[in-house]
C-alpha cells in the first residue's frame, strides 16, 4: 500500500492539534505506519528556524522565506522518505499556512508565495487537506480557556485572523477535491465522526 500525506490546517485555536492526536491513532488502529510532525518544524534544523519564527519579530519576506527553508529541510528529511517507504505523513500545517499567513495574514503577494511553493517543492502537495474552519471569536475564546502562553501569530489581531480565515477558504475553493473543509465549531465528538467518514474516502 502506497503512503499518503494529509495536512491539518485553519487558523489558531481550530482544533488542529486536539484533533491530529486522534486521528494519528485512528490511522495505527488500522495498522498503518504512521509519522505525526508539524510546520514548520519537523527537523532539529527546522525546529530551531520554528523557535525564531514564533518569537522574534521580522520582515515579512525574511518570515515567508524561513517558512519555505524550513519546509524544503523537512520534505527532504523526513516527508519524502517516509512516502518512498509506503508510511502515512499527518502534518499539522503545510503551504496552504504560508498562503493564509504571510499571504492573506500579512499581505505578502501571492505570485511570490506561488514562486516559491514550486521552488522548494515543484509540483509536490498533501494527498488530502482537513481545514478546520470556525468564526474567530469561538477561536480566540478556546485559546483563551488553553491557559498557555501565545505565540507571534496567536497574538496577533482579530482582524489578522479574519484574513487568514478568509484566506483558507479561498484556497480551499481553488483546490475543491484536495481541501476539505472541517466545521470545527462541532463537539469534539461530532468533528471525529466527520473525520472517519473523510478518511475512509482517501
Ligand atoms: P489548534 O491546534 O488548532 O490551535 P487546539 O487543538 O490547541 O487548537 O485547541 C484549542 C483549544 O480548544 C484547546 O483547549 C482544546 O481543548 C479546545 N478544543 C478543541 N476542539 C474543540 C471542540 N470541538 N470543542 C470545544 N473545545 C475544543
Ligand atoms: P501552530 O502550528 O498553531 O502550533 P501550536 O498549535 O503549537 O501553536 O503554530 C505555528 C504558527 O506558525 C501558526 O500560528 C501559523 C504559523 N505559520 C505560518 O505563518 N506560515 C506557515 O507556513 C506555517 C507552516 C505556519
Amino acid at each position: 500500500m502506497a503512503g499518503r500525506f494529509i495536512t491539518l490546517e485553519g487558523i489558531d485555536g481550530a482544533g488542529k492539534s486536539t484533533h491530529l492526536a486522534w486521528l494519528v491513532e485512528y490511522l495505527r488502529a488500522q495498522g498503518k505506519t504512521v509519522i505525526q510532525t508539524r510546520e514548520p518544524g519537523g527537523t532539529p534544523l527546522s525546529e530551531r528556524l520554528r523557535e525564531l519564527l514564533l518569537s522574534e519579530p521580522m520582515h515579512l519576506e525574511t518570515e515567508a522565506l524561513l517558512m519555505f527553508a524550513a519546509r524544503r529541510e523537512h520534505l527532504e528529511r523526513v516527508i519524502w522518505p517516509a512516502l518512498e517507504r509506503g508510511e502515512w505523513v499527518v502534518c499539522d500545517r503545510f503551504t496552504d499556512a504560508s498562503f493564509a499567513y504571510q499571504g492573506g495574514g500579512r499581505g505578502l503577494a501571492d505570485e511570490k508565495l506561488a514562486l516559491l511553493e514550486r521552488w522548494v517543492q515543484g509540483d509536490f502537495a498533501p494527498d488530502l487537506t482537513l481545514l478546520f474552519d470556525l468564526p474567530i471569536e469561538l477561536a480566540a475564546q478556546r485559546m483563551q480557556g488553553a491557559a498557555r502562553a501565545l505565540d507571534r501569530f496567536e497574538r496577533e489581531t482579530l482582524d489578522f485572523h479574519a484574513r487568514v480565515r478568509a484566506a483558507y477558504l479561498a484556497r480551499a475553493a481553488a483546490h475543491p477535491a484536495r481541501i476539505r473543509i472541517i466545521d470545527a465549531s462541532c463537539s469534539i465528538e461530532e468533528i471525529q465522526k466527520q473525520l472517519e467518514e473523510i478518511i475512509s474516502s482517501v
